[in-house]
């Protein structure tokens, strides 16, 4: 077999769907897109890829010409695989309180790191406030180095990535079988762009979104815990491109449950993931186990990032 791929960009995109029969025996089925095989290790690989692509597509990125975003994370790993293949200059912004690990991960890659002073966070604390001032200052970057400003939370590429990328591929694997969707929520590309596909196809289609349990704020609660381990989800705002028509229902995961499962998918499953794929496992158990889906329902969900984040 030729498995010669032209670059590190061909691996983003067309992830396994993964039988998690040895976590929950059937006759349920859960299946599991498995977002972490590619380059960055996360699902924010696609958004990257499709952000990049599109903006140059449409003229607002000249080849060469610098990329800057706000992350501390899973999407600043994906744009700098991206933007060194593609040959554009990464700078990303990030609040001083942020795990150094993903900043060491960021300038291995390549890309000029920014830290920002915090406003009223601590280590390992980030707040709103801190957000803000790390936006500020990448729109000031962006704007002095005549760059390309991503922008995840309102760029409708982001969207997109998983409205034609990852929900068909879910689709192609399961089709009409497919009872339910379930995915945790930061910016909402995913939730968003797979749900929107996968009601276009078949609306009964069940799709709930995670959140960190006391930061339910899609569910329309009060936050009574705003510090979690579900990094890169559950940031206590609706983000502005969320679309409630899409939520069918809202499932509460605790740092102890999303703990509980990281090891069952470890010693289960062989899967060292990150904190937001535990999550959405968690939950999609615990929607078969409501009975609400039937019998023998089939449940499609995201495994985000690599343990190896952590
Ligand atoms: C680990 C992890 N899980 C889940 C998400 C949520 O993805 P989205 O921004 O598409 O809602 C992110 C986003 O950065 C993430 O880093």
């Amino acid at each position: 077999m030729d498995s010669k791929l032209d670059s590190a960009l061909a691996m983003i995109g067309g992830t396994p769907l993964l039988e998690l029969g040895r976590l929950h025996p059937g006759p349920a089925r859960i299946v599991a897109k498995a977002e972490f095989v590619q380059p960055g290790g996360s699902v924010k690989d696609r958004a990257a890829l499709r952000v990049i692509r599109d903006a140059r597509a449409a003229g607002l990125l000249a080849p060469g010409q610098p990329v800057v975003e706000m992350t501390s994370g899973n999407m600043g790993a994906g744009l700098a695989v991206v933007c060194n293949v593609l040959g554009h200059p990464l700078i990303v912004t990030i609040p001083r309180g942020n795990s150094r690990g993903r900043a060491r991960m960021l300038q291995a890659l390549g890309a000029e790191v920014v830290l920002v002073d915090q406003v009223d966070g601590s280590e390992g604390h980030v707040t709103g406030a801190d957000i803000a001032a790390a936006t500020q200052q990448a729109l000031e970057l962006a704007r002095d180095r005549d760059a390309y400003y991503v922008d995840q939370f309102n760029n409708p590429s982001c969207i997109r990535a998983h409205e034609e990328g990852t929900a068909p591929e879910i689709w192609e694997s399961v089709g009409e079988r497919l009872d339910a969707f379930v995915a945790a929520v930061g910016t909402g590309g995913t939730f968003v762009g797979v749900s929107r596909f996968l009601k276009r196809m078949k609306p009964e289609v069940v799709c709930a979104a995670v959140e960190p349990r006391g930061a339910e704020v899609l569910a329309g609660k009060s936050i009574s815990k705003s510090c979690h381990l579900l990094q890169g989800t559950g940031y206590g705002i609706l983000p502005p491109q969320w679309d409630a028509s899409l939520a069918d229902s809202f499932i509460a995961v605790s740092d102890h449950e999303a703990m509980t499962c990281r090891e069952m998918l470890a010693q289960r499953e062989g899967l060292h993931l990150g904190y937001s794929a535990a999550a959405n496992v968690w939950a999609a158990v615990k929607l078969v186990e409501s009975g609400r889906l039937g019998d023998a329902p089939t449940v499609a969900t995201i495994l985000c990032d690599t343990g190896l984040k952590y």
